[in-house]
């Protein structure tokens, strides 16, 4: 259920999808990784980075003050924009909890194909966020 991180009590999530700066190279996308795995060990989060086709879907998971540190730093980071906040709300367990940030790529798996896929072709906009969600867990095993 959606709600205002602000509101939450213990564990919650955060999942958006942004484009990538049109300049934007392997070895940065490196470096956000490497950053953001830093500060997740710190703070407690985990999550689930995907790349594909110049955009990114993200999954942020943890401590609600942690949590909301980081995504204010990710709303304002110049390395992406157009951020479309899919879902965010309090969690009962952690979906990525072996993960400071997992990360895969068109290489590793496609969303637009898991999309394309049969009975995937349906999904309503409203199930959109959890359509991503489910795409991600079934690439974190
Ligand atoms: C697509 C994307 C995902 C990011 N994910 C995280 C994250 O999970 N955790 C985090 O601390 N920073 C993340 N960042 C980076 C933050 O926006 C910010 O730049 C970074 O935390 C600053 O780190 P620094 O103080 O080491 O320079 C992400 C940035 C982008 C562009």
């Amino acid at each position: 259920m959606t709600s205002d991180l602000r509101d939450i009590g213990g564990l919650g999530y955060f999942l958006y999808r942004s484009s990538a700066a049109s300049e934007l190279s392997g070895g940065d996308t490196q470096d956000i990784l490497r950053s953001a795995r830093h500060r997740n060990q710190a703070l407690g989060l985990t999550g689930c980075l995907h790349f594909e086709d110049g955009m990114f879907f993200q999954w942020l998971e943890g401590p609600k003050d942690g949590l909301l540190q980081v995504v204010d730093l990710i709303l304002v980071d110049d390395r992406h924009q157009e951020i479309t906040i899919l879902d965010q709300g309090a969690l009962d367990q952690r979906r990525f909890q072996d993960w400071r940030m997992r990360f895969s790529d068109r290489d590793r798996a496609s969303l637009m194909d898991w999309f394309a896929s049969s009975d995937k072709s349906t999904v309503r906009p409203k199930d959109y966020a959890g359509a991503v969600v489910a795409f991600l867990m079934s690439i974190a095993i």
